[in-house]
């Protein structure tokens, strides 16, 4: 008896939270779930402001200058925001329709934007987060806070449908990334997510 009313408060629980996690994760106590969203959210803001200040000011110049910016500056602006709130945290950003292979999704992820994808699909609306636990290749445990990212009018000069690509950046976008995938995308797209990975140390 006591046992159901623990696994229906535990269900109510996650429902409530309006948050899936990995079902093993069902265990993760509410205390460390609102750390992992404060820190995620946190990093993957600064993220977003440090490549959208960059982005913003190469579009002043051209998109053409705007995509080597982007190419060339993206990773070590991450690794710079990533040294910038330092505790071990990891970030990334990937997706199902990469640009840069070494943006690739694992099969975490592959599972995470999988999450978003069908979230999407069946209530229209894209979920605030999704976390797993996860022991990553050093041997220690993470906490894996995603969030989700939508595309905006901006985002088309690069990623959208090829005839509205301007053929210089077009042709550049071919050139840097002869695989390119992620083009073809339209206004309220879900585009990827940034995934900032968290020691349990860095909750204490
Ligand atoms: C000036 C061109 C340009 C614009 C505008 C642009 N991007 Fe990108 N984007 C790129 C390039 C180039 C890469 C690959 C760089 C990298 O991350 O290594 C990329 C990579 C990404 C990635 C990482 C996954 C992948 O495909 O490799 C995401 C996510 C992303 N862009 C989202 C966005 C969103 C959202 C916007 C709008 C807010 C946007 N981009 C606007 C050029 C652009």
């Amino acid at each position: 008896m006591k046992k159901s009313i623990f696994i229906s408060a535990l269900i109510g629980a996650v429902i409530l939270s309006g948050c899936k996690t990995k079902e093993e994760n069902v265990k993760v106590n509410p205390v460390d779930e609102k750390k992992v969203v404060e820190i995620g959210e946190e990093t993957s803001k600064k993220l977003l402001k440090t490549l959208k200040g960059e982005l913003v000011n190469a579009m002043k110049d051209s998109p053409q200058k705007a995509i080597n910016v982007c190419s060339q500056k993206a990773i070590p602006l991450t690794k710079k925001v990533e040294e910038e709130i330092d505790h071990g945290i990891k970030i990334k950003r990937t997706s199902f329709k990469y640009r840069n292979p070494a943006n690739a999704p694992d099969s975490y992820e592959k599972e995470a934007l999988k999450y978003f994808e069908e979230s999407l699909k069946e209530t229209g609306k894209l979920p605030k987060y999704y976390i797993q636990k996860v022991k990553e290749e050093d041997g220690k445990v993470y906490y894996r806070y995603y969030k989700p990212l939508k595309v905006a009018p901006v985002c088309l000069t690069c990623h959208g449908e090829k005839k509205y690509i301007d053929e210089t950046v077009y042709q550049k976008i071919k050139t840097i990334y002869p695989n390119d995938k992620a083009t073809g995308y339209k206004v309220g797209d879900f585009r990827g997510v940034i995934r900032v990975s968290i020691p349990l140390e860095a909750l204490k």
